[in-house]
């Protein structure tokens, strides 16, 4: 299945309910757009909007409800739905999180963790062979934010996601803000994260806010909460030009789902990603166009 589009590798942002007026009202200065299916399924208006957006620039589908790692299955009612909506709407990459937010019938408003152990992978495999199946397409897997480990885990976060890629033939997105934060609350290195990763899985990238709250319990008092509420922090970026090294250069998306700004702050988000970019990228470049 191919989209009408391509996607550059480039910043965009995450389309909110709240913006797609304006978006549809305004020639946007942004190389591509991420939605939330599950903001659409029940919203004929916004979907009709949505799909005037879809004629004009590249979409990204990320779900957030999709569950892969639920031991009781995936909602196929759930992925008939978001299928319906890829059909309508093209996008040229779908994505989802490794974790897990329902059990039996009932949704857990909350990205949950997972054991890393072979049980988990074989489950997580599984369902991300079913997704595929039935949207036709590879899905992109997002590493989690985190804030505990489980005891019962066998293999590191990176391992397990090396696994999937080969059981499962998915690709990867790097939400480098999560390997941040989680390195933060967790106490591992961040370049052996981003190092350890496979490269030729990884497709998109994204970049979002997180807000440090007092924490005794741990290292330095403070945990980061993983809260997509503000701009992308300094670390954060500098996160961003290390993975761009290793990586090269991806379609970058802005997250911003709660205290939602203005859309100029998301789109100066996403041009400083591609400042970034070109900055970590081309500095041989730069000097020549500079003398
Ligand atoms: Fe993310």
């Amino acid at each position: 299945m191919s989209s009408i589009h391509r996607m550059p590798a480039r910043a965009g942002v995450g389309l909110r309910l709240p913006h797609i007026e304006e978006a549809v009202a305004t020639q946007l200065s942004v190389g591509w757009l991420e939605i939330h299916p599950e903001n659409f399924l029940a919203n004929p208006h916004a979907t009709e909007l949505l799909l005037e957006l879809a004629r004009r620039y590249p979409i990204s589908v990320h779900t957030v409800g999709l569950s892969v790692g639920s031991v009781g299955g995936i909602d196929r009612a759930h992925l008939a739905r978001v299928r319906a909506l890829i059909d309508r709407v093209d996008p040229v990459l779908v994505s989802g999180h490794l974790a897990w937010s329902t059990h039996g019938a009932e949704y857990l408003n909350d990205l949950l963790p997972l054991p890393f152990d072979d049980e988990t992978l074989q489950i997580v495999a599984d369902h991300l062979h079913e997704v595929q199946d039935v949207l036709g397409r590879p899905y992109l897997l997002e590493n989690p934010s985190s804030y505990v480990g489980f005891a019962g885990s066998t293999m590191t976060e990176v391992q397990f996601l090396n696994e999937l890629v080969d059981l499962a033939g998915c690709r990867l997105l790097c939400d480098v803000s999560n390997v941040y934060l989680s390195a933060h609350n967790m106490g591992y290195d961040v370049h052996a994260y981003i190092d350890g990763l496979p490269a030729e899985a990884i497709t998109e990238l994204h970049l979002g806010g997180f807000t440090p709250e007092d924490d005794a319990a741990t290292p330095g008092g403070t945990v980061l909460i993983d809260t997509h509420a503000t701009e992308v922090a300094g670390p954060a970026w500098e996160l961003y030009a290390y993975a761009l090294g290793r990586f090269g250069l991806k379609p970058t998306l802005i997250e911003w789902d709660n205290d939602i700004p203005a859309f100029t702050t998301l789109l100066g988000q996403a041009a400083m990603a591609d400042a970034v970019a070109a900055k970590t990228l081309e500095p041989e470049a730069r000097r020549v166009a500079a003398r």
